[in-house]
């Protein structure tokens, strides 16, 4: 993964639980790396996991619900970094549809190395849209926060509902209903 999901998580982190549990979580989670992060750099996807489990274990909170937190804090994040991408959509339904065609695929020309999701998407009707996740990392409850952050950049109000479609996780679908 990318060293922004690394160094943006320890931000979060350090907003929501102080410095002394990003300190804590590098000293005592398995890091090849050895926990230094630059913004450009690439790291085994296996390390945040990693970290979100030690950090879930220290504060009682359920590794789907720091994901899914995570995400939705990510995500401001992206509105300022790729202002540019997020501009060009007038509401959130149109910016979630345009995540897979246009979006990734331009941070895959800046990062070749980028670990994408695969994204199928469904307008069922003016109200409601249906994303299909599809990624070996299984990180749906991310994706989760990140739509979650996408609605409330946009001031829209919406119900999205997760369904495991596979049993490992690496097949989500939400449908997300205005
Ligand atoms: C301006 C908006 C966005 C930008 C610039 C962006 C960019 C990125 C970047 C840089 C990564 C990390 C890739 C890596 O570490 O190798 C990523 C991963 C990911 N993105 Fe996006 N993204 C955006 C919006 C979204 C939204 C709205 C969703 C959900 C609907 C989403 C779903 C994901 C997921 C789930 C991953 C984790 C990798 C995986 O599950 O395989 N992204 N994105």
């Amino acid at each position: 993964m990318k060293g922004i999901v690394f160094t943006e998580f320890f931000e979060m982190v350090e907003k929501e639980f102080g410095y002394e549990m990003v300190d804590t979580l590098v000293d005592t989670t398995n890091l090849p790396s050895g926990g230094i992060y630059t913004a450009v750099g690439t790291y085994d996807h296996s390390e945040i996991v990693a970290l979100v489990v030690n950090l879930s274990n220290r504060t009682q909170i359920p590794v789907p619900a720091l994901l899914r937190a995570y995400g939705k804090y990510l995500f401001q994040t992206f509105t300022r970094a790729y202002h540019h991408f997020i501009v060009k959509a007038p509401d959130a339904f149109t910016f979630l549809g345009f995540i897979h065609n246009y979006i990734h695929v331009e941070v895959r020309k800046l990062y070749p190395d980028a670990e994408l999701p695969h994204f199928d998407i469904e307008h069922a009707d003016d109200n409601t849209l249906i994303m299909n996740y599809y990624s070996s990392r299984k990180m749906a409850d991310f994706a989760h926060g990140l739509i979650e952050g996408t609605l409330l950049h946009f001031g829209e109000n919406a119900t999205i509902t997760q369904q495991a479609i596979n049993e490992d996780g690496s097949h989500v679908q939400f449908v997300i209903v205005k």
